[in-house]
């Protein structure tokens, strides 16, 4: 199986489990970098403005990265912040979006699956599904 870990890390906390758990497990890493950086000179400052991007819910702009489209799996590792998923998480998220985290059924066995007749994926238009014969 093709594994993806992506992750999001500020202080590296995250960073240590996501290398951890890839060595472990055996996967490729893939860290996300936000253009503009969440580290500020005081911790309240750090805190007011990831947590108020956080609730936000921002898509801030990342760093450019480059990601296969045939993992089997994608494994997502992120700090909470204010309750939430971290906004560069998010970024990746809509950027990549996947019928089995959106509910979106794109693919033609998740179409069987679901007995729904076969629908392109809505942002590209194009099929995502691997095994996908038109
Ligand atoms: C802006 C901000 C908001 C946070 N909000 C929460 C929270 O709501 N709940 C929580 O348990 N921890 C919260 N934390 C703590 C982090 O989730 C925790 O320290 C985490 O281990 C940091 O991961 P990292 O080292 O990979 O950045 C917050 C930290 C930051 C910087």
């Amino acid at each position: 199986m093709k594994r993806l870990i992506v992750y999001y890390s500020l202080e590296g906390n995250t960073e240590y489990i996501a290398e951890k758990l890839a060595e472990n497990i055996g996967t490729e890493l893939l860290k996300l970098i936000p253009k503009k950086s969440y580290q500020q000179k005081s911790t309240f400052a750090k805190y007011f403005w990831g947590g108020k991007s956080a609730v936000m819910a921002e898509k801030p702009e990342l760093e450019p990265y480059k990601i296969a489209d045939d993992y089997d799996e994608i494994i997502i590792g992120f700090p909470v912040w204010a309750g939430n998923i971290t906004p560069p998480i998010r970024t990746f998220v809509s950027e990549n979006e996947q019928p089995s985290y959106t509910g979106y059924k794109s693919h033609k066995h998740l179409d069987r699956y679901a007995g729904e007749p076969h629908q392109e994926h809505p942002q590209d238009g194009r099929c995502h599904c691997k095994d996908h014969r038109p």
